[in-house]
């Protein structure tokens, strides 16, 4: 999971141009194991940016060093936010989808988007009711 943040790190600190913080991770789906002697193959893309937050899915694929063969083991999906000058969230640059696949990713990180923010709504309600 330290290797899957590092990563999406880097794609939201590039796209951004600022210093980004992990505010949470969802939907990590292990998918099948990895196989002694396999090659680990890391694919990182951003799928959304709305104001000053970015969703970085992460792709994990496992190679056969002799038939090189490829099977997708793990997916995981990192919100990260940009913080500006005085450790606020500050704006980033908008996502322009251009391919099939950006689209669909474009689309289904606005669904993941709505489900985690209402989750995390949830909770901040549910320690309010805990501190009553
Ligand atoms: C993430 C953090 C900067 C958000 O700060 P905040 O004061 O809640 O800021 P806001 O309420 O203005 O939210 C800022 C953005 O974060 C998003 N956000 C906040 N909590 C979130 C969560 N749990 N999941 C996904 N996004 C979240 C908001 O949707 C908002 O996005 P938008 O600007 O694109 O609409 C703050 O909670 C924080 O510093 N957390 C600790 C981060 C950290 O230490 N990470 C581990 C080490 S890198």
């Amino acid at each position: 999971m330290a290797t899957l943040d590092r990563i999406a790190h880097v794609v939201a600190e590039r796209h951004s141009g600022r210093i980004c913080v992990t505010a949470s991770v969802d939907a990590m789906h292990f998918l099948a194991p990895a196989g002694r002697g396999e090659n680990l193959i890391y694919k990182a893309s951003i799928n959304k940016a709305w104001r000053s937050s970015m969703e970085i899915g992460v792709k994990v694929l496992a190679e056969d060093a002799h038939t090189m063969d490829r099977t997708h083991i793990l997916s995981a999906y990192f919100t990260f936010v940009a913080l500006g000058e005085n450790d606020k969230p500050t704006s980033v640059p908008e996502v322009s989808p251009k391919t099939k696949i950006q689209k669909r990713r474009y689309k289904e990180a606005e669904l993941r988007r709505k489900y985690r923010l209402q989750i995390a709504e949830e909770k901040k309600k549910l320690r309010l009711e805990d501190a009553d």
